[in-house]
């Protein structure tokens, strides 16, 4: 009988390898008849990383979308990419967080951090972006809507009867509105140091990694130790005043049963800062462009502002959430400007494995990169994609083909308040400025993100 059984279980054995080998063969024989997707390599190396970056980015994304279609490989940075296009293969990639996942320079994890969030994955990952989601959620940030509306009034009285560049006032708010989100009330003790490094610090964000004293790099890396300093001075207050509660991001990251080390609350600190300041600023700043080049929407959004107000004393009376929530006019200009402006023209991943998509191979180790601008500029979702049109929003956009705030694991976890304070600046600036744009405002910068010329030049006097 015991004959038996070890027979059959050697059976079973033998079979079960065979048809595994008769898979695994059937799999490799799959990746060399799958052809890679469409495109160009370039130049050994080099790749087309001179035709990307000799000219406005979109011009060769859509040039070779042309030629390609919504799938295509190139090669730009020392890397072989693949480039996607199409909604169905971006929701692909970005929600297949088993098979992609997030690639960025070394160099940008050692300033930044690599134990921040968006740099990792798989069980850390979620327990942080739990921790995050909750912190950022609507549910927390409606207590600190009042106090947006005091840093948003402060930042418009010091830039008011000035020519101003729009970008770097945006950031100082931004910034503030970060460390608020961040810190709670204790932000205003630590503010003006925690601005002085953090600014070192994002200097060298896109130079080379040479630590040598006189670098940028290495100014960067001793401004990042002294702002670990500052953080691990604000941490040990906290913690010495036990008794007192604290409902920001760093109460969250501090809550006991999350079990994180300074160095991991230090990162992921600096990281949502970096995450949440110049993308909201650039947000911002195209916003007040748009506005100005179209009256009737800017009438619109102050008639709409004005109309929160009445009711109100004009001096005690401040916003509330549920008020922000009144304002689908100043809502759709927002996610025209996220559409038209696409600020974060595309984003990366990089394929943990060999996959197959739409009959290609995307061999492991390729980067991956999700055009998201191509798809908002896209005829076929958005007609006449390059007007500025915000009543296009009262419909709602076809499924994946609106992806400011990314997809899947990585989206941004921050989009509530990005919003939030986009909102209550608007609500001030319309009700009580004009702003005149000063120069020739036609161009665009990267700065990573996509900003209009100069950071937008104005001058803002009282109506
Ligand atoms: C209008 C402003 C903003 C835009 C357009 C934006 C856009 C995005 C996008 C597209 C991603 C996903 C990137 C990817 O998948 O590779 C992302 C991730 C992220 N964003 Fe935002 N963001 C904005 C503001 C904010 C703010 C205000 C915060 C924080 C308060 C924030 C925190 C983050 C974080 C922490 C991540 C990484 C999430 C993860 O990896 O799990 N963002 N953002």
């Amino acid at each position: 009988m015991e004959l038996i059984t070890a027979t059959s279980v050697l059976c079973f054995l033998a079979i079960s390898i065979l048809i595994i080998s008769v898979i695994k063969s059937f799999v490799s024989s799959k990746r060399t008849t799958l052809p890679l997707p469409p495109g160009t390599l370039g130049l050994p190396y080099i790749g087309e990383t001179f035709q990307l970056y000799s000219q406005d980015p979109n011009v060769f994304f859509t040039q070779k979308q042309k030629k390609y279609g919504s799938i295509f490989k190139t090669h730009i940075l020392g890397c072989p990419c693949v480039m996607i296009s199409s909604p169905e293969a971006v929701k692909f990639v970005l929600t297949r967080s088993e098979l992609f996942k997030p690639t960025f320079p070394a160099s940008k994890e050692k300033i930044l951090g690599k134990q921040a969030l968006f740099f990792n994955q798989g069980d850390y990952h979620n327990k942080l972006r739990k921790i995050v989601l909750r912190a950022f959620s609507p549910d927390a940030i409606k207590f600190i809507v009042s106090d947006i509306e005091t840093l948003a009034k402060h930042s418009l009285q010091s830039m008011e009867g000035r020519l101003i560049n729009t970008y770097q006032e945006m950031k100082t708010f931004t910034f503030n509105v970060a460390l608020l989100s961040i810190f709670g009330k204790d932000e205003i003790l630590y503010r003006e140091d925690l601005k002085r490094c953090y600014y070192i610090l994002e200097k060298a964000y896109n130079s080379m990694p040479i630590n040598l004293p006189g670098t940028l790099y290495h100014k960067s890396m001793k401004a990042r130790k002294e702002l670990a300093q500052i953080l691990a001075q604000i941490l040990s207050t906290r913690r010495q005043n036990k008794e007192e509660e604290h409902n920001d991001l760093l109460g969250s990251f501090m809550g006991e049963k999350e079990g994180l080390t300074d160095e991991q609350i230090a990162d992921n600190i600096i990281g949502v800062i970096f995450a949440a300041r110049d993308t909201t600023a650039s947000v911002l700043t195209w916003i007040l462009k748009y506005l100005g080049e179209n009256p009737s929407v800017l009438e619109a959004v102050t008639e709409e502002q004005r109309s929160i107000l009445k009711g109100k004393d004009e001096n005690s009376g401040s916003l509330s959430w549920g008020d922000t929530k009144k304002m689908p006019i100043t809502t759709r200009v927002i996610q025209e400007t996220l559409r038209v402006a696409s600020i974060l023209s595309f984003t990366f991943r990089e394929a943990v494995e060999d996959v197959q998509y739409e009959g290609y191979l995307i061999p492991k180790g390729w980067k991956v990169l999700p055009l998201f601008r191509n798809i908002h500029h896209s005829p076929d979702f958005f007609p006449e994609p390059e007007k500025f049109d915000p009543a296009r929003f009262k419909v709602a956009p076809k499924p994946n083909t609106y992806m400011p705030f990314g997809n899947g694991v990585h989206s941004c976890p921050g989009n509530e308040l990005a919003k939030l304070e986009m909102l209550v600046l608007l609500h001030h600036i319309t009700t009580k400025y004009r702003w005149c744009v000063e120069g020739d405002q036609n161009g665009i910068q990267y700065g990573p993100f996509a900003l209009p010329q100069n950071g937008l030049p104005i001058t803002l006097h009282k109506q």
